[in-house]
Order: structure tokens, then C-alpha cells, then sequence
């Protein structure tokens, strides 16, 4: 039996990627293991979202140019399908390179690799598809990632996403909903349905539901009590699916809406597809909400032609909205990408400065944000256990960390609690998470 060893880079479509390539490796007989030196396969599955993303890749391969006799590497993902056979020009000792679209191919170019033949592409991006196997190999043992859509058919004038993971395709809801059902039967509890947008998804059977259907009925099927979803574009974001939220109490308090900027001039710019002010009305939509929807988003800064007022109406969108999480990233250029040509190009050096100022800002509308957070108590989700501190580490449904102090009378084993739902009650609030004792 030959080893394998695979490591991720990226988003979570990413992650759940290579569960599944796991999943199909182990299938055709390999076994996997946790350091590249006992690997005979050496993985990487990459992502090229930003510059420093895509150089990642190219360091792990660099330190095995010489001692990497005998082992034979393999990139997936992003940087595959990105620059293709370019790969193996800037990394000789690579036999292989595939993209997301094309891993339903794997265990035939596995054949090829075992055959002892180099330069095996999989760049293929026609593909009606989607990437499922019933072999998928899921990490996390209470939470799962399930795809319900693949790919993008925007055009933000900065990202990679349309050139690296190809068209949309969703997947049939019943594909979607039988899964949910033997997921919960193995005994997760919480569904995260993943799509780089996934709020786009549609039917392609002949029912033809929406996101917001397809969502309510996930947060039916028995035994599930959390769904949570990832990406959604504020384009497709519609008020129905605010209405399912307020509705099925299984579907988590928490919307990830990625605003980028607070101009809407740059969105303009950014090809976003909406102005500021359609944003906002997506904010106002979740404010008025019944249940309390935290809300988090993607910012970038230093996009060609963002002037001084433009990043002002960035941090002024900021203090409007008050996420209660955001992450900052300064734009880095990317190939193939409208962006690229723009004039305007801001100095490296004005990025850091526009990104400090950022998540300063952000720091204090967190602080003040959580700290309303003291004495209330929230329903956690129990995902781990640190040894430094002594603490559980809870998730709520909003998707705050809140690491919390067993009671002595809450009777349940440590070996048990993992897994479980809790209640924990607030005790001290910091920026990036809450501190509390656990109440029942
Ligand atoms: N430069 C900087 N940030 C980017 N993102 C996507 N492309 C780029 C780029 N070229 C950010 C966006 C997106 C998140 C996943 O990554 O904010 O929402
Ligand atoms: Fe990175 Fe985007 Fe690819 Fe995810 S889809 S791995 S974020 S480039």
C-alpha cells in the first residue's frame, strides 16, 4: 500500500476538497499520513486567491527539489488550474497538476502516475459537474461541509474564482437533501453548505428551488440543528432567505456578506454588481430581522483608483454596519484579471497603511460589540478543549468562539461533552471572543 500525505491551503471549498480527495485516495487503496518524509504521493492542494496564497505552494515544493527523491508531487486546486503546465516549469520535480473541475478524473490519472508517467494535466473547466463521492473522509466529526454549488459566473474585476473553479453548476436538491439525512444518521449536527456563491444556487431539477428553499428544507432534515452557509453574494441575496432564517430556528444566526468596498464607485470599478446603497438594504433587511443575525464580511483596500475619500466611505460603511467580524485584505494583483490593466496602483506601503487603519477601527466595534454580549447566555456549540488555558471552546450560533469553565454539576464525562450543545453564560467579552461558565 503506497502513503500519502496532502496539505491545504485556502478556503473551505478547499478543505472539503480535499476530504474528498481523501476520500477517493483511500478508496483506490492508498493510506495517508502526516508528514510529507513518509509520503511516497505528496499533495498540495493550493489556493491563488492573493499573491502570497500562490507563493506558498512554490516554498513547500522548493524544499524537496533535492531531497525529494522517490516521492512524487501532485498540485491541486487554484494554482493547478491557474498555471496549468506553467507548474511544471517552475517546479521540475512535479509529475502532476489538476484542478477542482477536473477531479472526477483523478483515479485514471492515478493509473498514469503509478505508470510512472510524468507532466499529467487535468485543466479541464467544461464540466456540467460537481466533485461528489460517497467516499468523502470529513475531519471535523460534529460539523460537515456539503457543496451545493461549484464554481462562479461573476466577474469581480480582481478574482481568480471564475478563472479557477470554471462555470456554475449546482447540485440536485435531493442529491443535497440525501446527504443532509446520512450525514445526520452518522451523527453530525451541523451542516455548513458550501458554494463560492452559494446564494446563486438553483434546482437543475425540474422543481427548480432557490437558495432560500433549498436551505429551509436542509434545517428540516431530523437530527440536524445547525446549518450554516458560505459564500453568499450580496447581488443574489434576497429577503427570502432573511424570512427562512427568522422562521426555522435551525439555521444559524450568522450571514457572511462580503461588501469589499464602501464606495460605490470602486464597486463599480470592482465589477460588484450592486452600489453601496443596495448593500445597505441588505444590512437594514437583517437588522429588522426577528432574530439577532450577526453579520461578517470580506473587506478590501488599496484597489486601483481608490482615492483618500473613496477608502473613507470604506471605513464609514464600517462604523454604519458595525460587522460583527470582518476580514481585511489589501488587494493584491492577479493574472488573467480585468484589474490587472487598471491604472491607478497603489503603493504597497498605502495598502498596509489603509489596512492598519481598518482593522483598528474594526477592534473597537468588536469590543463594543461583544461586550453587549455580557451576562446574556448563549446555546454553544462544543468544539474542543485548550490545555493552556483550561478552557472549552464553545461556537454559538452567531459563530462566536466563546470558551467557557465547566460547573462541577453538570454531571456529563469530558470524554462526552465534545460534540454537544450547551449553555454558557457570558462572563467577559474581548474583541475576537467571549469568556463564560457553562450553566447547564
Ligand atoms: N486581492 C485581495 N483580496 C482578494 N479577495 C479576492 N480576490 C482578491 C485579490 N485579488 C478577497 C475578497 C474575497 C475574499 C475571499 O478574498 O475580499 O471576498
Ligand atoms: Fe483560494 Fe479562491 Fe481557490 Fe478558495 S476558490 S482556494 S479562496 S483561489
Amino acid at each position: 500500500m503506497k502513503n500519502f500525505y496532502i496539505e491545504t491551503f485556502g478556503c473551505q471549498m478547499n478543505a472539503h476538497d480535499s476530504e474528498k480527495v481523501i476520500g477517493t485516495l483511500i478508496g483506490e487503496g492508498y493510506n495517508q499520513v502526516k508528514t510529507p518524509e513518509e509520503a511516497e504521493l505528496v499533495f498540495y492542494n493550493t489556493c491563488s486567491i492573493r499573491d502570497k496564497a500562490e507563493q506558498k505552494v512554490f516554498h513547500r515544493l522548493d524544499q524537496f527539489k533535492r531531497e525529494g527523491k522517490g516521492k512524487k508531487f501532485i498540485v491541486l486546486g487554484c494554482v493547478a488550474q491557474q498555471e496549468g503546465e506553467r507548474v511544471f516549469e517552475k517546479a521540475p520535480h512535479v509529475s502532476m497538476v489538476c484542478g477542482s473541475a477536473s477531479y472526477n478524473q483523478l483515479p485514471q490519472m492515478l493509473v498514469q502516475l503509478e505508470a510512472g508517467n510524468k507532466r499529467i494535466t487535468g485543466l479541464s473547466l467544461d464540466t456540467e459537474d460537481t466533485f461528489e463521492t460517497p467516499l468523502t473522509r470529513r475531519e471535523n466529526p460534529h460539523r460537515a461541509y456539503l457543496t451545493i454549488i461549484e464554481g462562479c459566473d461573476k466577474s469581480c474585476a480582481y478574482c481568480v474564482v471564475p478563472f479557477t473553479r470554471g462555470p456554475e453548476r449546482s447540485r440536485t436538491s435531493a442529491s443535497v437533501l440525501a446527504e443532509s439525512l446520512e450525514l445526520s444518521r452518522a451523527g453530525y449536527t451541523e451542516i455548513q453548505l458550501l458554494g463560492q456563491n452559494v446564494n446563486s444556487y438553483r434546482d437543475p431539477s425540474p422543481s427548480g428551488w432557490d437558495f432560500a428553499t433549498l436551505l429551509d428544507r436542509v434545517g428540516c432534515v431530523p437530527g440536524i440543528r445547525r446549518v450554516r452557509f458560505t459564500t453568499s453574494h450580496p447581488r443574489d441575496f434576497v429577503k427570502p432567505i432573511i424570512d427562512a432564517i427568522d422562521e426555522n430556528p435551525n439555521l444559524c444566526n450568522h450571514v457572511h456578506l462580503p461588501v469589499q468596498s464602501g464606495s460605490t464607485r470602486i464597486l463599480n470599478a470592482m465589477q460588484r454588481l450592486y452600489t453601496r446603497d443596495e448593500y445597505m438594504r441588505r444590512i437594514e433587511w437583517m437588522k429588522n430581522a426577528r432574530r439577532p443575525i450577526a453579520i461578517t464580511s470580506d473587506i478590501i483596500v488599496g484597489f486601483p483608483g481608490e482615492t483618500e475619500a473613496d477608502f473613507e466611505e470604506t471605513l464609514g460603511l464600517l462604523r454604519e454596519v458595525a460587522f460583527d467580524a470582518i476580514f481585511g485584505f489589501k488587494y493584491s494583483r492577479r493574472p488573467n484579471t480585468p484589474a490587472l490593466a487598471l491604472a491607478g496602483q497603489i503603493p504597497e506601503e498605502e495598502k498596509t497603511r489603509r489596512l492598519t487603519i481598518v482593522q483598528e477601527l474594526q477592534r473597537e466595534i468588536q469590543t463594543r460589540r461583544n461586550a453587549a454580549y455580557l451576562d446574556t447566555v448563549e446555546e454553544c456549540l462544543v468544539e474542543g478543549f485548550n490545555i493552556a488555558t483550561g478552557q472549552w471552546i464553545g461556537r454559538t450560533s452567531q459563530h462566536k468562539t466563546l470558551n467557557f469553565l465547566r460547573v462541577a454539576s453538570d454531571n456529563i464525562a469530558d470524554d462526552d461533552i465534545l460534540g454537544r450543545y450547551v449553555d454558557v453564560r457570558v462572563t467577559r467579552a474581548g474583541a475576537n471572543s467571549l469568556v463564560g461558565e457553562c450553566v447547564n
